[in-house]
């Protein structure tokens, strides 16, 4: 186990650039099975998550060859149906072979989705949707077992209880494409990781329309071809870093930055008094006064997005008055709070929301993080807490952010990786 040891750092000052969006890159290594041919794909971020997903592939026989920041994804006649416990119990988003696995093979094995520490996680509304295109689904032993060996083009209403689903989105989307016939998917989700996948696709030579609209429609082809293609840069990467910059009262320029994908969270931070500068190819971030606390309720894009929760309630622990901070996707994605409480912040729940009132100074402490982004609200909490802050579950922040602490240093912040046993003590540490 790993830790990390964050000392308050002061204004975060300089210039970064923006690694590939992990929830682009994962359904789109799972839609290169739709093709014998050879993908190859760029700006690949080096983090866990793309590690599983490269392992479940080499599982069912495609060749993948690593690069800095590319794949070559060589399926050719790959034999493979079954994406095993052990990988996908690892990751969530292994589903998003399910529906790729049914239009290439027409049969697939996919294990059940292990539980989270966000809340609940479902796959009805993929076995939906799956099951409208003329798949038999069942569930057998911890797996959903799936045939299908003439899909074909449906009406298909994707819409649960919170929304439109991003992952149930891709899978019928991915399935759809191979299948004859017209698919038109109602409520499906916009978010632009979403959106990648559609162009990705298209690239391939699928028909696709309305991606990033509520309505996306697709008309069948016989086969697809390889494609070479560059993913979208990390949005929730992005925000976390407008955020981490904010509460340190930094000033900072985030190469390729597409403020385009982050409409809501620039508002919502611009309401609380950071101040943007949008240039051709990024944006500059700064913050020189301290903030004022905002009301955020986290939504389907282009909401704000549920994964800047966490980093946005560190943010307003230490804004000035209170903020309201509500849960409309995972009622469940709280367990930061307890954190940040032990860090000094003073904040309540309330069923789906946080009630917070900023405070002048957060104190370093032992905390743990339990989900990806819960760890980094707690590493940006630490930024400007007094004394040293240990932060623990950094295998969570390994799954989505590449280097996080390298790249938060070359900022100016001061933060160590250390094993967990050690007990370090505080240095100065080499912030650049
Ligand atoms: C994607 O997960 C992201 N993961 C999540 O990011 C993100 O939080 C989530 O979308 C919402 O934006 C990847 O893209 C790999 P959903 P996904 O299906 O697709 C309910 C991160 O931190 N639902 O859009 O699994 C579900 O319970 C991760 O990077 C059903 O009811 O999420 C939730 O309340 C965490 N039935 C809502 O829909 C279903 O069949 C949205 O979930 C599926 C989902």
């Amino acid at each position: 186990m790993i830790k990390l040891l964050v000392e308050p750092s002061g204004p975060l000052s300089g210039h970064i650039a923006l690694h590939g969006a992990k929830n682009a890159v994962l359904p789109i290594m799972a839609a290169c099975l739709l093709s014998e041919e050879a993908s190859v794909i760029e700006r690949v971020p080096k983090v866990a998550d793309v590690t599983v997903m490269v392992e479940i592939l080499r599982s069912l026989g495609v060749k993948v060859t690593v690069g800095k920041e590319r794949l070559k994804i060589e399926p050719g006649k790959f034999s493979g149906t079954v994406a095993a416990y052990d990988l996908v119990s690892q990751m969530r988003a292994s589903i998003c072979v399910l529906g790729p696995l049914l239009a290439r093979q027409g049969q697939a094995r996919v294990s059940m989705p292990g539980g989270c520490v966000i809340g609940p996680r479902p796959i009805d509304l993929h076995l939906k949707g799956l099951e409208a295109l003329g798949a038999v689904l069942s569930i057998e032993h911890g797996y959903i077992v799936a045939s299908g060996r003439r899909l074909k083009g449906s009406d298909i209403q994707l819409v649960g209880t919170f929304g439109s689903s991003v992952l149930a989105t891709g899978n019928v989307m991915m399935a759809a494409t191979l299948a004859p016939g017209v698919t038109v998917i109602e409520h499906a989700a916009c978010e632009p990781e979403v959106v990648d996948l559609a162009n990705f696709l298209i690239s391939m030579g699928a028909r696709i329309e309305g991606q990033g609209t509520p309505v996306i429609r697709v008309e069948g082809v016989e086969k697809l071809h390889g494609s070479h293609y560059t993913i979208i840069p990390d949005r929730i990467e992005c925000g976390t870093l407008m955020m981490a910059t904010a509460i340190t009262g930094g000033q900072v320029e985030i190469a390729g930055a597409r403020i385009d994908h982050l409409n809501v969270v620039v508002d919502k931070l611009k309401e609380a008094g950071v101040i943007f500068d949008v240039r051709d190819d990024g944006v500059m971030v700064s913050a020189p006064n301290r903030l004022k606390g905002v009301d955020v309720t986290t939504q389907p894009y282009p909401g704000f997005p549920t994964d800047l929760q966490a980093p946005m309630l560190a943010l307003m622990s230490t804004a000035d008055g209170a903020s309201v901070l509500t849960e409309k996707i995972y009622p469940e994605r709280f367990m930061h709070v307890s954190e940040l409480v032990r860090m000094g912040a003073r904040i309540k729940r309330e069923g789906s929301s946080a009630l917070v009132r900023g405070v002048e100074q957060l104190s370093g402490a032992p905390v743990s993080g339990s989900d990806l982004r819960a760890t980094a609200a707690l590493v940006i909490a630490g930024l400007v807490a007094q004394n040293q802050t240990e932060v623990s579950g950094i295998e969570h922040l390994d799954r989505g952010y590449q280097g996080f602490e390298k790249y938060i240093s070359s900022l100016g912040a001061c933060i160590q990786r250390v094993p967990e046993s050690s007990r370090t003590k505080k240095r100065e540490l080499v912030s650049r």
